[in-house]
């Protein structure tokens, strides 16, 4: 009964569309459910017990609405309330952490790139894992600041977006970058942007499939995926305007409903 149960995403807000296309791409048939949480964006400026909260408030949500596994589609809520999450809810939760392993293990220049939020950038979570891996590394963190609320607004191309990544990446591309981590949910939209601005040699790092493959492994160790192969139920639901959803999955318009709803 539970491999029928849809999987639950949450994230600040569309962001996490990225991640759910590639949840969706390796596991078809199952059955999502995605919030975004767009009301409360961004989470980047907030206070840790602040996302904490909001973290809880959206597991709960997706939880009653029956899901089997929760997907954190969100690197700032990932940081700083995911071990919380895990003691509080008797539940698989899947996290997604900027990818500054693969980064470190792959660059070539020892020089990599990470553009993520300040709840992030902050976070004892990431400076742990980041620490471990980049020790002969020069690594530039940046904050995306005012990234996520162009996004949000569907901003993805207008020139405001571009100053404000020309100016972020300025100081990875005079460090040699190449590799650059996008260490939020919400910056995988503006990689056509990015590609313009980045010289070629920078490869783009993301960690969309990694979480896919977090969740696949995670149901299967726990018998919980779905056997159909019937078209699934997609759910978007959003607490604020649904515009920039639609837009951002405009491909998947025939298979997915995309409503507002308040959580
Ligand atoms: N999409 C989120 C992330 O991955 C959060 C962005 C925000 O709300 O500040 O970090």
């Amino acid at each position: 009964m539970k491999n029928k149960a849809p999987i639950g995403i949450f994230d600040s807000g569309v962001g996490g569309t990225s991640i759910w296309q590639q949840v969706h791409e390796l596991l078809p048939f199952e059955n999502t459910i995605y919030l975004a949480d767009s009301k409360n964006a961004p989470y980047g400026y907030k206070s840790s017990e602040e996302i904490t909260a909001l973290s809880i408030k959206n597991t709960e949500a997706l939880l009653s609405m029956g899901c089997k596994i929760v997907v954190i589609a969100c690197n700032t809520a990932t940081t700083n309330a995911i071990s919380t999450l895990r003691r509080t809810f008797d539940i698989p939760i899947i996290g997604i952490e900027p990818a500054v392993k693969p980064a470190a293990l792959q660059t070539a220049s020892k020089s990599i790139g990470i553009l993520a939020t300040q709840g992030t950038l902050s976070s004892i979570l990431f400076h742990k894992t980041s620490s471990k891996f980049t020790k002969d590394i020069k690594v530039i963190e940046v904050v995306g600041e005012g990234l996520v609320p162009l996004i949000e607004s569907g901003k993805m191309g207008s020139e405001e977006t571009i100053q404000l990544l020309k100016k972020y990446t300025k100081p990875m591309i005079k460090a040699g970058i190449d590799y650059l981590v996008l260490g939020c949910s919400h910056y995988p939209h503006l990689i056509p942007q990015l590609k313009q601005i980045l010289p070629s040699q920078v490869k783009i790092l993301d960690s969309g499939k990694a979480v896919a493959k977090n969740t696949q492994a995670t149901l299967a160790s726990l018998n919980l995926l779905r056997k159909e192969t019937t078209p699934p139920s997609i759910q978007f639901y959003s607490n604020a305007d649904i515009e920039t959803m639609k837009f951002l999955l405009r491909d998947y318009c025939e298979e997915i409903s995309v409503e507002k709803r308040d959580f």
